[in-house]
């Protein structure tokens, strides 16, 4: 890992719908600067959610004005409850009120649930406007802002109903990380180590090495594994943009994170990144029990979550959880599934993950049985 400059920038290569991410400090106050180039008219409606906008909403209304670009705000509700039906149809028709055109630009100011509700609204506002992301949250700055995923929950489960859409650019401002709680940011950091156990195991072992030093808010190295989990996302993406194979990698994790978000109700017992790194090491756990990597690897990632403070097993969930079948029912809905068979994303080991449907259910089954027993 080299050392960063003061912005880094990404391009996310996609033909006619490439753009970049751009990484680094004092973006907030180079808002206006770095979206003008993109601007018909020097106005831009940004849509964000409270806590968000208390803490920086002024910060970049200076950042825009300083370019002499003016903004209309519509502030929703924190929490993914906010990815709904409901909150869509108050973006969408909110827009249209402040009548946007198709030659504006939406800004999605906030973390993963705001990037996906209103990229979601700006693909079909107009049969699509452009937007860009300014993700304010760690898990949003390497993973929800780029890469085009849309979108808004079902009843029937998360992520079911969006579109494609890319934005036009994403500023991934490094020092608005210093206001996440430390809960928040370990989540997120969830995403983060995703990236090293799905591909890159030197990445692992930086951050085995810097993560402490990330989480105490040290902000060379949180720009440093921002731009490298970027990185491997944009390769990815450039690769399969809409998930016809490998950028189904990135789920490694989410199988079972989703399944545990649902039997916990989206909220504040278990947090998306941290369902994301429990379901991280019961993945490498699945692998080890099938044989395809050996013990010492998820020994390796249980250590990692570890050291970080991180929850890393059904029985850091407080509350009441389903049995085995409930859980592998929840599974089921994963949106993965093909022909009713459910895929993983398994290991062969740190750094080389791969889809495969070939999971006996009677492996998940006492897989499952064994994590829950230990609660
Ligand atoms: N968050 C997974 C993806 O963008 O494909």
């Amino acid at each position: 890992m080299t050392e960063s400059s003061a912005i880094d920038d990404v391009a996310v290569s996609l033909g006619d719908r490439s753009y970049v991410v751009r990484v680094g400090r004092g973006l907030l106050a180079r808002a206006g600067a770095e979206i003008a180039p993109l601007l018909r008219r020097p106005r831009v409606a940004v849509v964000s959610e409270t806590t968000v906008a208390g803490l920086h909403l002024e910060a970049l209304r200076a950042g825009l004005s300083a370019a002499g670009v003016t903004m209309e705000s519509l502030i929703l509700p924190p929490g993914e409850s906010t990815k709904s039906w409901s909150h869509l149809q108050t973006t969408v028709e909110w827009l249209l009120a402040q009548k946007v055109e198709r030659g504006d630009i939406v800004v999605a100011f906030g973390g993963g649930v705001i990037g996906d509700l209103v990229g979601f609204a700006a693909a079909i506002l107009r049969r699509g406007v452009r937007f860009v992301q300014i993700p304010t949250s760690l898990l949003a700055q390497v993973d929800s802002s780029v890469g085009g995923k849309t979108g808004i929950n079902s009843a029937q489960g998360k992520n079911l109903i969006g579109a494609f859409h890319q934005p036009s650019l994403v500023l991934a401002d490094i020092e608005v990380l210093d206001t996440m709680t430390p809960r928040d940011f370990l989540a997120g950091y969830g995403e983060v180590v995703k990236y090293g156990l799905l591909g890159d195991a030197d990445y692992f072992a930086w951050l085995e090495a810097n993560g402490p030093a990330l989480a105490r808010g040290d902000r060379g190295a949180r720009q440093a594994a921002v731009r490298h989990a970027v990185r491997m996302k944009a390769d990815i993406v450039e690769r399969d943009e809409t998930e016809q194979g490998d950028r189904a990698l990135l789920n490694l994790g989410h199988t079972f994170g989703h399944a545990l978000e649902a039997a916990t109700g989206y909220g504040d017992r278990l947090l998306h990144g941290e369902g994301v790194a429990i379901g991280c090491l019961l993945a490498f756990d699945l692998s080890a029990r099938l044989g395809l990597c050996g013990q010492e690897a998820p020994a390796r990632v249980a250590a990692h979550l570890q050291a970080m403070g991180m929850k890393r097993s059904l029985a850091d969930i407080p509350g009441d959880l389903p049995g085995r079948d409930g859980l592998i029912a929840l599974m089921a809905q994963d949106k993965k599934v093909v022909d009713g068979a459910m895929r993983f994303i398994l290991a062969r080991d740190i750094g080389d993950s791969f889809v495969t449907a070939a999971v006996p259910r009677a492996v998940l089954a006492d897989l499952l049985d064994q994590a829950l027993a230990a609660r």
